[in-house]
C-alpha cells in the first residue's frame, strides 16, 4: 500500500514579521512553501524588507499589547513565531517601561491568542541578554538567568526576556504541543536598523571625513561573538525543523572578537585611519558574550559565514 504523503504545509503567524529577523525569518518559510502572516506595527519594522514577497503574505499592522486587534485575525493559524519586541540596546536605557509593557502584555495576549485559535506550535524569539554576565563562557543554555540589578532599566529587556521564557514553558505544558525557545546572539546583516554596533560603526565611519578619533562605548576589550542573518537563518531552519518541545537552543557563531577589534576590521574594510577614544562602559553591559553552540550543531548547524566576509557583504 502507498503511504500517504504528509501535508507540511503550516499557517504560520510570525509577529515582528517586518523587523530584521522577523522579514528574513518569514522570506525563509515563504521560500519553504508556508502560509504566512505577519503582524507587527512598523514601529522599527518596515514593510519594504518585505516588498518581494508582499502578495504572497497577509499583513496586519497592529501594536502586539492590542488584544482586540489580535483577536479579529479569523485566518486558521497552527504555528506562532513570536518576534515581536522592541531591540536596541539604547532603547533598554531609554524606554524600559515600554520593553516591559510589550514583553508582558504582548506575549500574554499572544498565548491566549493561540489559546483559543487552539494554535499547536509556539517558537518564542529570546535573547542572550537572559544570561548577563555569564559564569561559563562559551555560555550553554543551561546557564544561570539573572537580573543582576533590579533598579538598572538595562535590565528590562534581558528580564522581559526571561518572563517570557518561563510564562511561556508553563503556559505550553498546558496549551501548546511544542514549544521552543531560541536565544539569538548578536545577528547583523543587510538593512538590520542602525542600533547596532556594526552598523553604527560603519555609518559613524562614514562620517568621519579628516578626523581620526573615533569614540567607542567601553574599554574596546569587550568581547562579542556574531552571526551573519544568512547563517541564522540556516539555524533557525534547523530549529523549526527539528527542535524539541520544551528545548531551548542557542543560535550563534563562536567567532569572538573584541569590540576595538571589530572597529578596526571594519575600519580595514573602509580604508579609514583612526585613533580610539574611549568613554564609560554603559551599565550593565556584559565583559564576554560567547554561546555553546553543541546543542544546534546536533541537529545540523554550521557556520558559514566569517565576521570579516559578513561584513564585507553588508559593504558592498
Ligand atoms: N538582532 C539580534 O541580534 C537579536 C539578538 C537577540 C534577540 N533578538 C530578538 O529577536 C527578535 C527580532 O529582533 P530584530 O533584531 O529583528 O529586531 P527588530 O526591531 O528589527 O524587530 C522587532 C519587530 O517587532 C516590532 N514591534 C515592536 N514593538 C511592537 C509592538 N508593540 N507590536 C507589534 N510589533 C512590534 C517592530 O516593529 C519590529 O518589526 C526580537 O524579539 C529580539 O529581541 C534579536
Amino acid at each position: 500500500m502507498v503511504k500517504k504523503k504528509k501535508n507540511l504545509k503550516k499557517n504560520i503567524l510570525v509577529t515582528g514579521g517586518s523587523g530584521f529577523i522577523g522579514s528574513n525569518i518569514t522570506k525563509y518559510l515563504i521560500r519553504e512553501k508556508h502560509n504566512v502572516m505577519v503582524f507587527d506595527n512598523n514601529s522599527r519594522g518596515k514593510s519594504s524588507r518585505l516588498k518581494k514577497i508582499k502578495n504572497k503574505i497577509k499583513f496586519v499592522k497592529g501594536d502586539i499589547r492590542d488584544k482586540k486587534k489580535l483577536l479579529s485575525i479569523n485566518n486558521k493559524v497552527d504555528t506562532v513565531i513570536h518576534l515581536a519586541y522592541v531591540n536596541g540596546t539604547k532603547f533598554f536605557y531609554k524606554k524600559p517601561f515600554e520593553i516591559l509593557d510589550i514583553a508582558v502584555n504582548g506575549l500574554l495576549n499572544i498565548l491566549e491568542f493561540c489559546k483559543k485559535k487552539k494554535v499547536k506550535n509556539f517558537f518564542l524569539a529570546s535573547s542572550s541578554e537572559v544570561y548577563q554576565n555569564p559564569l561559563k563562557i562559551p555560555t550553554d543554555e543551561n546557564e544561570m538567568l539573572k537580573i543582576p540589578n533590579i533598579h538598572n532599566p538595562r535590565y528590562s529587556y534581558g528580564g522581559g526576556k526571561i518572563i517570557s521564557e518561563l510564562y511561556g514553558i508553563n503556559f505550553a505544558k498546558k496549551f501548546l504541543k511544542k514549544f521552543i525557545i531560541f536565544r539569538p546572539h548578536n545577528v547583523y546583516g543587510k538593512d538590520m536598523g542602525n542600533e547596532h554596533v556594526i552598523p553604527e560603526f560603519i555609518n559613524r565611519f562614514k562620517k568621519l571625513g579628516n578626523n581620526k578619533n573615533f569614540l567607542i562605548y567601553g574599554t574596546g576589550k569587550e568581547v562579542r561573538s556574531f552571526i551573519h542573518i544568512d547563517d541564522f537563518i540556516h539555524g533557525f531552519d534547523k530549529v523549526f525543523k527539528k527542535g524539541k518541545n520544551q528545548e531551548i537552543y542557542n543560535i550563534g557563531t563562536n567567532e569572538k572578537i573584541k569590540i576595538a577589534k571589530l572597529a578596526m576590521l571594519i575600519a580595514k574594510l573602509l580604508r579609514k585611519d583612526i585613533k580610539f577614544k574611549k568613554t564609560k562602559v554603559l551599565k550593565g553591559s556584559p565583559n564576554m558574550r560567547c554561546p555553546n553552540i553543541k546543542k544546534i550543531k546536533k541537529i545540523g548547524f554550521k557556520q558559514h559565514i566569517r565576521l570579516k566576509d559578513g561584513i564585507k557583504k553588508i559593504l558592498n
